[in-house]
């Protein structure tokens, strides 16, 4: 039996990196019965870098509801729940923090690269710094022993484990040791359509599972392919073109990428046949997607209602282990 838990920050919709680096991998494991999944909405830690444009995260929650329900998470399989309605979350992160030095938290490569790139200097919130803290919560509150993440978030996960050491050391073994799941090779990051290295809504270079099937085409008639393939008849570069890229991820022919690939590296092979290829991949894996999508948006009240009963069932998890740690304290006064 496993207990996996994982989230998103509602910062935006889903994309197609969001999708192979992670999503994927949740409806598999959700077809296990073995495994119990809780699939979480972080709006507090997208809160801790947007308090001033809340509704910038409060927008997003059932726009990544609707994501998670399109790609085929069950909410009579998985417990979909939204961060903030937790309030054991923010009570374990309180006990969890008196075990973590401020040297430590400063030491995760994440939160220093992000405060790096979000300018912050000396100025970081206090709640973005200690983030980590915060996710080491979300992780034990449900005693998950698999947490299936970017490679990014690696760093967090060895802050948990050292935060389940140091708790059960001090007090009693109460909490679970999670591991990381990481990405297949290959499939942590899916890079955008204009070639660079990350899909991002900041540099507007993402396809969305949102997305309808007209943006899908225009945008993968886009796609950054070879600046030095300009005549049907040269030769092209496979390396760096990204209808390769993604004909690589999504294409299930490997037969026919791979003389795709021959056939554009001697010549003679347009930009837009092998662009039309793509769209045809794109859309066997994504049309139905897209449709589940939209017929779930048609009702939102019944969206926030499944994330409402989530979030009950979640919240009773996270007090049977809130119990269990305030008693092993030896602050469970009136228990
Ligand atoms: N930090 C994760 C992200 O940015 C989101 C997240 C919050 C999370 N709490 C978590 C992921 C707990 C896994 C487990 O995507």
């Amino acid at each position: 039996m496993n207990t996996i838990l994982t989230g998103d920050r509602p910062t935006g919709k889903l994309h197609l990196g969001h999708y192979v680096g992670s999503l994927k991998k949740r409806v598999e494991m959700q077809a296990d019965p073995e495994n119990q999944l809780y699939i979480m909405v972080a709006d507090m830690q997208a809160l801790t870098d947007n308090a001033k444009t809340p509704e910038k995260v409060s927008a997003n929650i059932l726009e990544v509801a609707l994501d998670y329900l399109a790609v085929g998470l069950d909410p009579s399989k998985t417990t979909m729940f939204i961060q903030s309605q937790i309030p054991q979350l923010s009570e374990l992160t309180m006990y969890y923090l008196n075990l973590v030095s401020v040297a430590r938290v400063r030491r995760n490569p994440t939160v220093k690269a992000e405060i790096e790139q979000k300018k912050f200097g000396e100025g970081v919130p206090s709640g973005f710094f200690i983030y980590p803290v915060s996710q080491a919560a979300d992780i034990t509150a449900f005693k998950a022993n698999l947490v299936p993440v970017g490679e990014d978030q690696k760093p967090m996960l060895e802050q948990t484990q050292e935060i389940v050491h140091s708790f059960n050391s001090t007090y009693s073994e109460v909490l679970v040791e999670p591991k990381a799941v990481l990405p297949p090779k290959g499939m942590g990051r899916l890079a955008g359509i204009d070639g660079n290295g990350k899909m991002s809504k900041s540099l507007n270079n993402g396809i969305y599972l949102a997305d309808p099937a007209d943006v899908l085409q225009k945008k993968v008639m886009s796609m950054y392919t070879d600046p030095n393939h300009i005549h049907v008849e040269d030769p092209g570069q496979v390396e760096g073109n990204m209808v390769f890229t993604y004909l690589d991820v999504f294409g299930t022919e490997k037969e026919k990428i791979t003389e795709l690939k021959e056939h554009y590296t001697r010549g003679g092979l347009g930009d837009v046949k092998i662009k039309r290829y793509l769209i045809d991949v794109l859309e066997a894996e994504f049309a139905p997607i897209r449709e589940r999508r939209e017929a779930f948006a048609k009702d939102p009240g019944e969206v926030m209602n499944l994330l409402k009963l989530g979030s009950e069932k979640a919240e009773q998890v996270a007090a049977q282990t809130l119990a269990e740690v305030k008693n092993v304290m030896g602050i469970n006064y009136f228990a």
